[in-house]
């Protein structure tokens, strides 16, 4: 016998044992849904580079809400799909009081007020272009790109939105955004930045399932270099400055060193994007039977949550929940 006075693998010997000692657990508390509204009625149109994720009309996205509102899942974060004969280079439709963006928000708040409905700030779901900002011979206007995007979050917030999510990348905009909504009396409406997003290959499916990839170009004088750590410490200070009530790091997974510096530095919550790329990589490996599904995502989620998130937004939200109602 080894004479071994610590033996790590007592703390392991039973479930039990290993239940009470569990530092990180996943609740449906900590999961935010993404979903797409397409216009139309009753449509559920598949998108094929995510199985399992569908573009849904009004009706459907307000049964999906219901749903997810019974399953205890607090807050949805919600993207348009916008039809190409409604895309301009200055993403108008983005501020089209009437528009299929605010009236579903109006819909959803007047059916299940307590559900959070988290809304996206960025023009390229409306932009011809394809970019989060607006184009001028080839390049991304940061300062006039600010005016659009504050034009759109004040028709969100008008329509309802609990907290707006610039996800866009243009420098200043928490600070612009803060500002136009406290002058127009929305002091309530919090502000979630995409603090840290990458330039990420993982947004591929996400694309195909808005039609938004840029139509020239990448998007990398705005989203960040993967490569770089510190410039992300640059962003969530500049974002606590500016007034951010959460920040977030995206996307996830590839992420993990720097969520966990958000975690130790932020003085306000984390959140992570689990992305569409994420996604589908777990789906499609599952799928052909060679990933155990809900293993593996519950796996990815406590990655998440030890390395500092307090939220996660993700597609599997919805599977996570109904796992969790059952055990
Ligand atoms: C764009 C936006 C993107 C995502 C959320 N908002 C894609 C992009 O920057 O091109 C990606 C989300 C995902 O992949 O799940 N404003």
């Amino acid at each position: 016998m080894l004479d071994l006075s610590r033996r790590p693998r007592r703390n392991r010997r039973t479930e039990n044992i290993r239940r009470m000692l569990r530092e990180t657990k996943i609740s449906v508390d900590d999961l935010v849904m993404p979903l797409f509204v397409c216009e139309g009625e009753r449509i559920r149109e598949p998108i094929s580079s995510m199985p399992g994720i569908y573009r849904l009309s009004k009706d459907e996205i307000l049964k999906e809400c219901k749903e997810l509102y019974q399953l205890r899942i607090p807050a949805i974060v919600l993207f348009p799909v916008i039809p190409e004969t409604k895309k301009d280079p200055f993403a108008k439709e983005s501020f089209n009081t009437e528009g299929l963006y605010p009236s579903t928000i109006k819909m959803i708040k007047q059916e299940l007020p307590e559900l959070t409905i988290i809304t996206d700030v960025a023009m390229d779901p409306y932009s011809s272009d394809g970019h989060d900002g607006l184009v001028k011979n080839g390049e991304i206007l940061n300062d006039e790109t600010l005016e659009i995007l504050g034009k759109m979050a004040l028709v969100q917030a008008k329509a309802g939105a609990d907290i707006i999510a610039p996800s866009d990348m243009m420098d200043g905009r928490v600070k612009y955004l803060r500002k136009i909504l406290d002058q127009e009396g929305f002091t309530n409406v919090g502000i979630l930045s995409y603090t840290a997003k990458y330039a990420s290959s993982f947004y591929g499916p996400f694309r195909d399932a808005l039609d938004s990839s840029p139509r020239f170009g990448d998007k990398k004088t705005y989203q960040m270099d993967p490569a770089n750590l510190r410039e992300a410490l640059l962003e969530l200070e500049l974002d606590i400055e500016e007034g951010a009530d959460i920040v977030m790091v995206k996307p996830g997974l590839p992420y993990l060193d720097v969520l966990r510096e958000f975690s130790l530095k932020s003085r306000v919550p984390v959140a992570v994007y689990n992305v569409s790329g994420e996604y589908s990589m777990l789906k499609a490996a599952s799928m052909q039977g060679w990933l155990d599904y809900e293993k593996t995502v519950m796996e990815v989620m406590l990655s998440f949550k030890r390395a500092g998130a307090d939220i996660i937004l993700t597609y599997h939200a919805k599977e996570i929940a109904q796992w969790l109602s059952k055990n």
